[in-house]
């Protein structure tokens, strides 16, 4: 299997590792075939994504579309965050594998998740957006 060095390089040095303690969105997803966890947290500051970590239990096309994804909702509003796909996450990352693909699902998924959850916390249904 032969990945870019854009997905080597965010395997390797993955950026926005970690747990974001004021968070006030946090999703997490899995892929029940793989058994692959990904955990998104943001934090919503006047309707921007101010701040997003992420913990992923997973290959390394999971960490490396989940550091991908965490920088490219940063400073987004929430709708663009929304907005996110996962077709946009492999074209920063120069492509993936086909058989790796579902994982940069993960990390769209990932970020709805968080988004929901930051809407439910705000009394909202996430349902209206997603
Ligand atoms: Fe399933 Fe990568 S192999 S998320």
């Amino acid at each position: 299997m032969i990945y870019s060095e854009k997905v080597m390089e965010h395997f390797a040095n993955p950026l926005n590792v970690g747990e974001l303690p004021d968070a006030n969105g946090v999703g997490e997803v899995g892929n029940a075939k793989c058994g692959d966890i990904m955990r998104m947290y943001v934090k919503v500051e006047n309707g921007v994504i101010a701040d997003a970590r992420f913990k992923t239990f997973g290959c390394g096309a999971a960490i490396a579309t989940s550091s991908i994804a965490t920088e490219m909702i940063k400073g987004k509003s929430v709708d663009e965050a929304l907005a996110l796909t996962n077709k946009a996450v492999v074209e920063a990352l120069d492509g993936l594998p086909a058989a790796k693909l579902h994982c940069s699902v993960l990390a769209e998924q990932a970020v709805k998740a968080a988004v929901a959850d930051y809407y439910k916390r705000q009394g909202v249904d996430p349902e209206l957006f997603l």
